[in-house]
């Protein structure tokens, strides 16, 4: 018998900044950086500091060309998404996908940390990008 699906819980919220080197005030505030990753697959370099159960993301844009890039040069820094860690990614996008939600990423894509990740389009999240996580077991 299959278990019945996890509730998703917040995994972390992604912050678009032109420079990790320069986001100091998460550092003086406490927080620790855990883990520094390029990914590729969407053009950046990420830095996660964690608070408590969840994290923060930074996003820092490795060429003009990442969207990052643009989301800084049209709206400045700030926050960028919210992503949660579910456990059954293609189910969700399936789902969702049925219900008529805008998706952005039909099918999961390489994130950080080795996960599998898929955004929703902010027009489904009521101007808020959703990122889904499934960690590789
Ligand atoms: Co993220």
């Amino acid at each position: 018998m299959t278990k019945p699906p996890l509730p998703p819980v917040l995994d972390h919220i992604g912050i678009a900044v032109r420079s990790i080197a320069e986001a100091k005030v998460y550092q003086a505030l406490g927080l620790r950086i855990d883990h520094v990753e390029d990914v590729e697959s969407q053009g950046v370099k990420t830095a996660f500091l964690s608070v408590g159960d969840a994290n923060l993301e930074l996003l820092e844009p490795l060429s003009p060309e990442s969207p990052v890039a643009k989301f800084i040069e049209k709206r400045g820094e700030g926050i960028h998404h919210i992503c949660l860690r579910v456990d059954d990614i293609e189910g969700h996008l399936a789902r969702l996908k049925a219900e008529g939600f805008r998706l952005i990423n039909g099918e999961p894509v390489p994130g950080a940390h080795g996960c599998r990740v898929a955004f929703l389009h902010p027009a489904a999240g009521h101007g808020v990008l959703i990122e889904l996580s499934e960690k590789i077991r």
